[in-house]
């Protein structure tokens, strides 16, 4: 009988399916440190695995494992080097992880351009006459020219709520084809460079990978508009932190949403937290009733369906 580990807690929905099968005993991880996780881990056939580290030197004693279900579809927090090595094999939550994060990124920038941050401090502090003193930087979406980086789930999501507010898109995704791209209402820009020249918003739904940490730095916001704002849901490292308060404070740009950072949570003495001119969340932009719930039953639903030999091949990452 295989045995589960559901590393970090999950939605109620994807552990019922567990509770309900006797063919796979499962046990929870709660406690994410590494020494937990090396003495937890070695006795499992399969993981899921949510928030937490799985570095080469637990997989090492991991020797029945022949499985990695990520809730989720980032899988940065895994050795896939070792994966690939010991022929472990890694699903992610495919269909169930765009929707919520392509809302979350169109909340972002409908929060920025209208500055709903600003409106709601001054109703509640007795100042509804603030918006007098405003500098009229709020804009319209219409007709705005967004670039979208990364036209995967996400992209394709995002790409239908902006032409939906009359948003020019823009794509800059050197994998997918003009073709592709022209099929969704989108432009396909061939360097990344000449989009943000242009851009009033960029959107960020790349992996984290060595040629997209830092893809953003000052050098390339140095050339953006004043009056642009990029948004950031993909992973923390793609935007330069650093340069992006640099960017912020010095007026390179107009604002930021981030929901995800280089070290999470941020340290404390991170200047981002204080600047006025960025908008934050926690890395919740799949925290939804729907997405969590779906996310949790897919995370499970994989793993059972790779040791019944039935796992959907879109959800299998190929590394
Ligand atoms: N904040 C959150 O809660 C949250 C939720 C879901 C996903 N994410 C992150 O968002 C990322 C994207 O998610 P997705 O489901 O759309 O992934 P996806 O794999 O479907 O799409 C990623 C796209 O990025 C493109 N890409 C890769 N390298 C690139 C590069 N150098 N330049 C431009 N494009 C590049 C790929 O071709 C692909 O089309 C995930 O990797 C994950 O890290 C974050």
């Amino acid at each position: 009988m295989p045995r589960i580990a559901i590393v970090d807690l999950i939605h109620k929905d994807g552990l019922n399916l567990l509770k309900k099968n006797r063919k796979y005993k499962y046990e929870l991880v709660k406690d994410l440190s590494k020494k937990n996780l090396i003495s937890k881990l070695p006795k499992f056939d399969g993981i899921t695995l949510r928030r937490g580290k799985i570095d080469s030197e637990i997989l090492e004693k991991c020797k029945k494992l022949k499985v990695i279900s990520r809730h989720g579809v980032g899988y940065d927090n895994v050795d896939i080097k070792f994966l690939k090595k010991n022929k472990i094999k890694l699903l992610v939550t495919g269909s169930t992880t765009s929707t919520s994060p392509a809302e979350h990124i169109m909340f972002m920038i409908l929060n920025i351009s209208k500055g709903m941050s600003f409106f709601d401090k001054s109703v509640r502090n007795g100042n509804f006459k603030s918006i007098m003193q405003m500098k009229h930087e709020n804009f319209e979406l219409s007709g705005k020219k967004i670039l979208i980086v990364g036209f995967g789930r996400i992209g394709r999501k995002l790409i239908k709520r902006c032409l939906g507010f009359e948003m020019q898109v823009y794509v800059y995704d050197p994998f997918v084809s003009e073709k592709i791209i022209r099929s969704y209402g989108g432009t396909k820009i061939k360097s990344l460079t000449s989009g943000l020249k242009f851009a009033d918003v960029l959107s960020l739904s790349v992996p984290l990978t060595k040629k997209t940490h830092n893809m953003i730095n000052m050098k390339n916001m140095n050339i953006m508009k004043k009056t642009s704002v990029i948004i950031n849901v993909s992973r923390g490292g793609v935007v330069n932190e650093r340069d992006l308060n640099k960017a912020l404070n010095k007026k390179k740009i107009f604002g930021a949403g981030l929901d995800v950072f280089e070290k999470e949570p941020p340290e404390k003495n991170n200047p981002l937290l204080k600047n006025k001119r960025v908008l934050l969340s926690p890395h919740a932009a799949t925290f939804t009733r729907e997405c969590l719930s779906n996310m949790s039953i897919e995370t499970v639903k994989n793993i059972i369906n790779f040791f019944d030999k039935k796992v959907r091949k879109k959800n299998i990452v190929k590394i």
